[in-house]
């Protein structure tokens, strides 16, 4: 990763994901493909249908770590459908790619063939694991995103609020801790194990992509909610 510096509207997208390349995840998810050559981030945003504000926003979110909303100014600022777009796709992302792939080479990396009763704990952990990622990400698309889809429509709930929502908004981390414990600390000795030691890395980049989405969603999603509903309660 290069210096700290905030991306900008005129910089070329390929200099963007040399410099992070954290940032090709976030590319996909806004549905954003490869080969475009020296084009500028507004020009690959805009050439194919996507809010190039809204995808900087989270571009420079996720390289800083940090977002002040309400203090950006203009052109900084993201719109919220296409950052709801943006979590959405990044849960099917998880859901049905990234999750069911681990899985498979998981189940490849630790012979199944024998009883062994720690491959049969590793992979129970799994199932757990990803079912709860399953239900966190499932009550969001469900629930949280048609009440917004509600909100920008000029709604608003008289049963709901985006602060309910957050003070529940929990991390899906601990059963993931325990279960690279177990691999890391349990697993028996077999020599060198390339297939194994590969899961576990792919394991603790899906926990850091799932800490950085979480964090999108706390402190974009929920303070653009928020605003939003203050807008609509004024209005009436
Ligand atoms: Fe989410
Ligand atoms: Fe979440």
């Amino acid at each position: 990763m290069g210096e700290q510096h905030k991306y900008r509207a005129n910089e070329k997208m390929s200099d963007l994901i040399c410099d992070n390349y954290s940032l090709l995840m976030v590319m996909s998810r806004f549905g954003l493909s490869l080969g475009f050559g020296d084009k500028t981030v507004k020009d690959v945003c805009e050439a194919q249908g996507v809010d190039y504000r809204t995808f900087l926003a989270v571009a420079n979110f996720i390289s800083e770590g940090q977002y002040t909303y309400g203090e950006a100014a203009e052109e900084e600022g993201f719109s919220l459908p296409s950052l709801m777009d943006y979590l959405k796709q990044a849960h099917s992302y998880f859901l049905d790619f990234n999750l069911p792939a681990i899985r498979r080479k998981l189940i490849e990396a630790i012979d199944c063939s024998e009883r062994n009763d720690v491959s049969f704990l590793i992979l129970r952990y799994f199932d757990e694991y990803a079912k709860e990622v399953r239900r966190h990400m499932e009550y969001e698309n469900e629930a949280v995103f048609t009440y917004v889809e509600q909100l920008l429509e000029g709604h608003l709930s008289a049963t709901y609020d985006i602060a309910t929502f957050a003070s529940k908004h929990n991390q899906i981390g601990d059963k993931l801790r325990e279960l690279k414990n177990i691999i890391i600390k349990y697993y028996p000795e077999r020599g060198n194990n390339h297939l194994l030691n590969s899961v576990l890395f792919d394991l603790f980049n899906c926990e850091q992509d799932l800490v950085s989405h979480c964090l999108v969603e706390d402190h974009m999603f929920v303070p653009a909610v928020a605003q939003l509903e203050r807008r609509l309660k004024d209005e009436q």
